[in-house]
């Protein structure tokens, strides 16, 4: 049964990952179903940093579609191949973590909903194939930096382990 989730609301963006990430963990294991682990892995994050948005999209074919999410309602459908469309997309199609300071300067961003200024999205690539993505919005600019690549990617390589995907 999960507990309330602990959140130093003062502590800075690295000690608040360090106090999250292992709750986490103890969230997902034991549990083999990826879209309950997905659904409370994004309800943390979402919770630990008051994000605009942050949600999965899980690949399909030549396409993301919207997984379990936090935040306003959102695109179902995002095209990875042959051309990619939005952060999201492009994250999926070039398997590599993708910081947007200002979505308006990102050639091709799915404006989802106006509100969203910044984002990062973080792929998941099991034999050089992005399996799902973590996309991370923000409605203000600049919000994210090397320091949520460094944690992000350490929560995908937790969903990786936990489902045998890596
Ligand atoms: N901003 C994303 C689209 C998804 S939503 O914002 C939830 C993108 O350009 O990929």
């Amino acid at each position: 049964m999960a507990e309330d989730l602990k959140i130093n609301h003062d502590a800075s963006k690295a000690t608040k990952y360090e106090t999250l990430i292992p709750q986490i963990e103890a969230l997902i294991k034991g549990e083999d179903n990826l879209i309950a682990n997905l659904a409370n892995i994004a309800a943390a994050i979402h919770e630990t940093f008051n994000n605009f948005w942050t949600g999965f999209y899980l690949r399909q074919d030549n396409m993301l579609i919207l997984g379990p999410f936090q935040g306003p309602v959102a695109c179902t459908r995002i095209p990875v191949e042959p051309i990619a469309r939005g952060v999201c997309g492009a994250a999926a199609n070039q398997r590599k973590t993708i910081i947007v300071p200002n979505v308006d300067e990102f050639a091709g961003h799915i404006a989802c909903a106006s509100a969203s200024k910044s984002e990062i999205v973080v792929p998941l690539v099991i034999n050089s194939r992005t399996e799902l993505v973590l996309d991370v919005d923000s409605a203000e600019l600049n919000t994210y930096d090397e320091t949520d690549q460094l944690y992000l990617e350490q929560i995908i390589a937790l969903i990786a382990a936990q489902h045998s995907m890596s």
